[in-house]
């Protein structure tokens, strides 16, 4: 089949869209509101988008309050997703009011950052933490489109669990990340690591 996805002729029970790009990873973005509440919440529109210096992005369906803090105060971190975390994970993305700490809901112990002061989940072995570049904000044409942004920003400090650090480098085997698929209760576990050289 082919689909024109501005008119959505697809002609299919859900919207396809999400399911074809496949895994995503998930960001888990911590911030802090102007009242100090820490903020929590998943963005499977989440990547990292550069490396020398690192950056990474996560696109807010709307504004939401991740995006508001982090232009706000201008810092966010994102932890990584695992399948240990994963119901914790699930419980913060509820839509709850601005004074409500979706860690504390969730029951969820945070650890400082370094270099910005959103705290990082603390099970979690990874954490980047940002400090806020700039948004972009998507067109929103056509019937039912929402106004996403490309919240971007530059990573300026880095904090891995030792333990999944071997032999020099990052062994996430352990900690099985988890991703986003297609629909909005489907997720992969990254638990199966293949190698394969690069030519030339
Ligand atoms: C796995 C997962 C991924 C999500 N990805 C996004 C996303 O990329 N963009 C978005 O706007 N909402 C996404 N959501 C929904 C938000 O987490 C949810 O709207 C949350 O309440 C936003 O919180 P905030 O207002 O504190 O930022 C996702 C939810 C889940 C469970």
């Amino acid at each position: 089949m082919h689909y024109d996805p501005r008119i959505n002729d697809h002609h299919l029970k859900h919207d396809p869209f999400t399911a074809l790009v496949v895994p995503r990873p998930i960001g888990w973005v911590t911030t802090i509101s102007p009242s100090g509440v820490v903020n929590l919440a998943p963005y499977s529109f989440f990547n990292a988008v550069a490396s020398r210096p690192p950056y990474v992005m996560f696109s807010s369906a709307g504004p939401k309050h991740s995006q508001r803090h982090a232009e706000q105060s201008g810092e966010f971190v994102t932890s990584l997703t695992t399948w240990e975390l994963r119901e914790e994970m699930s419980a913060t993305s509820a839509d709850v009011g601005p004074e409500v700490s979706e860690p504390e809901v969730a029951g969820l112990e945070m650890a400082p950052s370094i270099a910005v002061k959103p705290p990082r989940v603390k099970k979690s072995p990874v954490a980047l933490e940002c400090k806020y570049w700039k948004t972009i904000e998507l067109p929103a044409v056509g019937a039912g489109a929402i106004a996403y942004a490309i919240v971007i920003g530059e990573v300026v400090g880095i904090y891995i669990d030792d333990a999944v650090i071997v032999e020099g480098r990052i062994d996430l085997s352990g900690a099985r990340p988890i991703a986003r698929l297609g629909y909005l209760d489907q997720y992969a576990v990254v638990d199966t690591i293949f190698k394969m050289r690069r030519p030339g």
